[in-house]
């Protein structure tokens, strides 16, 4: 499965897997796809680096990248403090009370949230790049676009190519416009944040959009068929982030979380805010409910929210509140109905792959070739 890109990239599949696991990310890469490592919570860069070390150890010499959510926009002078200040009593009490009203405990004295905002800030974001650019990452993408232009040419100075997300054609030619070498198109069936517009008439507007730059299809995309059709719509490979959720080499917090994803068809997900106060498409639970009801309090605006329900996320995480319990997925959810290597995702990938071109090349009357 070859295209201009992957071949650029050195790597025998053009498959590309976002990941937050070091784990994923290196097995991606030495399935002969290419792995991408989310940097946005390792807000120490000690972490990161460990990770990183950890990867060159295990890749076995292949290419890997890693994203960053870096905003285009810069807040100057703004701390977590002045955020935290902003956000109203009445949802802090809404907090408490459904977190009471389904027994969930408090964090231990001292324990952290494992989930922060600040790595959407932009100076934990260059710290983040500080650490990188001195492993041989050979892709940056950033979830909130084109990054600054001295981030981008920072990148081209070492090789680094450099990727970011688009939901609409409209943000994936100003993506161009800021210098970068290939657009994600992300489709509203995908797993964190969406736009509105689904990958089957996304894919080929970006496409057609930003010629000649190469877009990846990402949103929705399991199976060998629909890489396939991701492919015969211009995209010159995909992306795929939920379907390394269940892999064996991932690191799910909780075992009912990983039991409630492999469960779960392709309805019950939900484009909510309740997350990060953007819409992010993730397993519709009772607390995404609560946030979405018109009769509670509503989200706050990014990065309110975020910083809202940090804690409160991670309580029920640790203590794996079922009824509450979510993470971002993306509608693919509904295939995943079994844990199994990333390998094992990658041999489905292509062996469906090529059923899906056998079974073109019939129809089109070129058997046999
Ligand atoms: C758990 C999870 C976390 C994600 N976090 C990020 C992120 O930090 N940065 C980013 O660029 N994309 C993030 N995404 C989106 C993926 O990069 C990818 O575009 C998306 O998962 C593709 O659609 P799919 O979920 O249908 O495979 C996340 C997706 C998931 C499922």
């Amino acid at each position: 499965m070859q295209t201009e890109l992957s071949k650029k990239l050195g790597v025998e599949h053009a498959i590309f897997g976002f990941t937050p696991f070091p784990a994923v990310a290196a097995a991606i890469s030495r399935a002969g796809g290419f792995g991408v490592l989310g940097a946005v919570r390792y807000t120490a860069p000690d972490d990161l680096k460990r990770d990183l070390d950890w990867i060159e150890g295990h890749v076995e010499g292949m290419p890997y990248g890693l994203d960053v959510v870096m905003p285009a926009k810069k807040v100057e002078g703004v701390t977590e403090a002045d955020v935290e200040a902003m956000i109203p009593q009445g949802h802090r009490q809404f907090i408490r009370d459904t977190l009471a009203k389904y027994g969930v405990p408090e964090l231990a004295e001292g324990e952290a949230s494992g989930w922060r905002i600040t790595g959407w800030m932009e100076q934990v974001a260059r710290t983040q790049l500080d650490v990188a650019f001195d492993y041989p990452i050979k892709l940056l993408a950033n979830a909130l676009g084109s990054p600054p232009a001295d981030v981008v040419e920072r990148a081209h100075d070492r090789g680094v190519l450099v990727a970011a997300l688009a939901g609409s054609a409209r943000h994936a030619v100003k993506h161009k416009e800021g210098g970068i070498d290939i657009v994600v198109a992300q489709g509203y069936e995908a797993g964190g944040h969406t736009g509105e517009i689904a990958s089957m008439v996304l894919t080929p507007e970006v496409v057609e959009a930003v010629d000649p730059l190469p877009v990846l299809a990402a949103g929705g995309i399991g199976s060998g068929q629909q890489v396939a059709a991701a492919l015969s719509l211009g995209a010159q490979g995909v992306w795929l982030g939920s379907i390394w959720l269940t892999t064996t080499e991932a690191e799910l917090p909780s075992p009912r979380l990983i039991q409630k994803l492999l469960a779960a068809g392709s309805g019950d997900t939900v484009r909510s805010r309740a997350l990060t106060g953007k819409p992010a498409r993730q397993l519709r639970t009772e607390w995404t409910d609560a946030w979405d009801d018109t009769n509670g309090p509503g989200t706050l605006p990014m990065p309110l929210q975020g910083l809202l329900v940090a804690d409160a996320v991670s309580r029920i995480q640790k203590y794996e509140v079922e009824p509450l319990l979510g993470t971002p997925v993306g509608q693919i959810v509904g295939r995943m109905n079994s844990e199994r290597s990333v390998q094992a995702v990658f041999d489905d990938l292509t062996r469906g792959f090529e059923r899906a071109v056998d079974r073109i090349n019939r129809i089109a009357g070129r058997s046999g070739q």
